[in-house]
């Protein structure tokens, strides 16, 4: 595990439709970062807001067999970056609002989410996994995706299993989850990094204004960087990936230690 990494956080409005648009962006801004880690928004080799299902699977990219996500592919290999990244992802006849992780040696991870909010719930299918725990040089990762964060259970479930990273791309329309993340942060005592979007989509009869202020948050919810409102940015921290493996809060507290969970048992059945 290397001790410290630099990790970033790009903050951008896409162009809806405009995948090779959007792609050569992730390349041009990652090769700018310099970064061990990047994390970009949900959604951001498409846009958010499809008219149809239909319309969503004509953007949608084949993990195992397209020219778009071997371009993904190729820009963490070629710049040295452990790639965070979300995208309509096609699987047979199925579409999911994916997140993918690509190493620089080209390994990639998808977790698809699994709480999917409003209509996203007309467009995707919603995820068929349990999200994972990758382990890496740069830490041990989890993934969850924009509205994941109003159930806590996901990112406890990631820290339960050892992650030091949560990347969390994002295309927020609510105003509360920067500040809820400082819970998700502080009560696991994991680094997080959420990526959101900024600008607005009008494409149906609602216009969707996303909230901007991505920001990286440490395992004791110290804000290590934060976006602006509306505007391209990247955001940086250096930051130690093992700090998130103490849980220590007072002598006497360690708080995962700590936890009661034959009280909890009705969070298995409810
Ligand atoms: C969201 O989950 N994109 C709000």
């Amino acid at each position: 595990l290397k001790t410290e990494i630099k990790a970033s956080c790009i903050q951008f409005c896409p162009e809806f439709g405009d995948t090779v648009g959007s792609i050569n962006r992730i390349f041009e801004l990652t090769t700018k970062a310099e970064s061990d880690l990047v994390v970009f928004p949900e959604l951001i080799t498409s846009g958010y807001e499809f008219k149809d299902r239909e319309e969503c699977f004509s953007l949608s990219i084949d993990v195992s067999n397209s020219s778009e996500f071997a371009n993904l592919i190729e820009i963490a290999v070629k710049t040295h970056t452990y790639l965070v990244l979300g995208f309509p992802e096609r699987a047979g006849d199925q579409v999911f609002n994916s997140s993918a992780l690509i190493s620089p040696s080209g390994e990639t991870n998808i977790y698809r989410k699994i709480q999917l909010f409003d209509r996203e719930k007309e467009i995707f299918d919603p995820g068929d996994e349990a999200p994972k725990v990758i382990k890496t040089e740069i830490g041990n990762i989890g993934m969850m995706i924009c509205f994941d964060w109003i159930f806590p259970e996901i990112c406890r479930s990631l820290a339960l299993d050892g992650a030091h990273i949560i990347c969390h791309p994002s295309n927020l329309v609510l105003s509360y989850c920067q500040r809820a993340m400082f819970a998700r942060s502080v009560e696991n005592g994991v680094f997080t990094i959420t990526c959101n979007r900024y600008g607005v989509e009008r494409r149906t009869d609602r216009q969707l204004q996303f909230t901007g202020r991505s920001q990286i948050l440490s395992p004791k919810g110290k804000l290590l960087a934060q976006a602006s409102e509306n505007e391209d940015s990247i955001i940086f921290a250096n930051i130690r990936p093992a700090d998130a493996d103490d849980k220590k809060l007072t002598d006497l507290n360690q708080f995962f230690e700590d936890r009661r969970p034959e009280f909890y048992q009705r969070l298995q059945t409810k």
